[in-house]
């Protein structure tokens, strides 16, 4: 799922040379934040959740690892609700992760930045979140495992915490869901012909799982008790802590 709805790095950054690179980043983020807002429902209350999540529930000064942070909408909020914190931005797309450099810069040595996946060797982190982009992952086993090396690289009492869209095991639940989506959609001027173009587009990358897999994948992965912490639609708020 990106703003774009032709991929998630589509027109991140541009070489247009008549302005200056921060004025370039600046109306990126504005840009995709509009869309993002304009074509996820909840996004903003998503963020809020999660902060909210992790404020109650992470040890002082965290060591926060943002999965696929794009352009760092999520660790902006975590850095201004937790001045004590640090984030690490992973991110595969050198594009978007030059967009977050862009938007964090005036956090300093707070904000780091890696170019990687999601299956590759991961930092040691008190929290490790992530917003709108577990769903590039394809199947639940493949979740499991990344699901797996989060709850390896957590310290004790650490918090893992994915806001993101989940479905329901049964298809007339994930069609309420769907009716949910295009009726916000609709809500802020997104027509149904459109809307329904997006989730096509977007069904070719990304896979809406159902959240009691995802809930099960967690525990399989040694989490003992997950937990969906808010859900609206099919924006969903859901983790764990580890827990020996
Ligand atoms: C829809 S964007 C969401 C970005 C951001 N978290 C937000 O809330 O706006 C998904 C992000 O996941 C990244 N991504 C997709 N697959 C990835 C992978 N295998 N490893 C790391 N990042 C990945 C994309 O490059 C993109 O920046």
């Amino acid at each position: 799922m990106t703003p774009e709805a032709g991929g998630c790095d589509a027109g991140a950054v541009s070489n247009e040379p008549s302005h200056s690179a921060s004025r370039h980043l600046a109306l990126d983020v504005a840009d995709y934040d509009a869309q993002i807002r304009r074509l996820v429902p909840y996004y903003g209350d998503l963020l809020r959740e999660g902060v909210a999540v992790m404020k109650a529930l992470a040890p002082p000064a965290p060591r926060v690892l943002d999965l696929g942070g794009g352009t760092g909408a999520l660790a902006e909020a975590v850095l201004e609700a937790l001045p004590e914190a640090t984030v690490t931005v992973l991110d595969v797309d050198p594009e978007m992760l030059a967009v977050a450099r862009g938007r964090l810069a005036r956090f300093g040595g707070r904000a780091v930045f890696v170019a990687g996946r999601f299956t590759d060797a991961l930092p040691l982190s008190d929290v490790v979140v992530s917003s709108l982009a577990l769903h590039h992952v394809p199947d639940i086993a493949q979740k499991t495992a990344i699901f797996r090396a989060v709850n390896e690289v957590l310290y004790d009492d650490g918090l893992f915490l994915n806001l993101d869209a989940t479905m329901s095991a049964d298809p007339a639940l994930t069609a309420l869901a769907y009716d949910h989506w295009l009726r916000e959609m609709g809500a802020r001027g997104v027509g149904e012909a459109e809307a329904r173009g997006y989730f096509a587009a977007w069904a070719e990358e990304d896979t809406y799982l159902p959240l009691a897999d995802e809930l099960a994948a967690l525990r399989a992965a040694g989490f003992p008790h997950p937990e969906c912490f808010w859900r609206r639609g099919p924006a969903t708020a859901y983790g764990a802590r580890k827990i020996d």
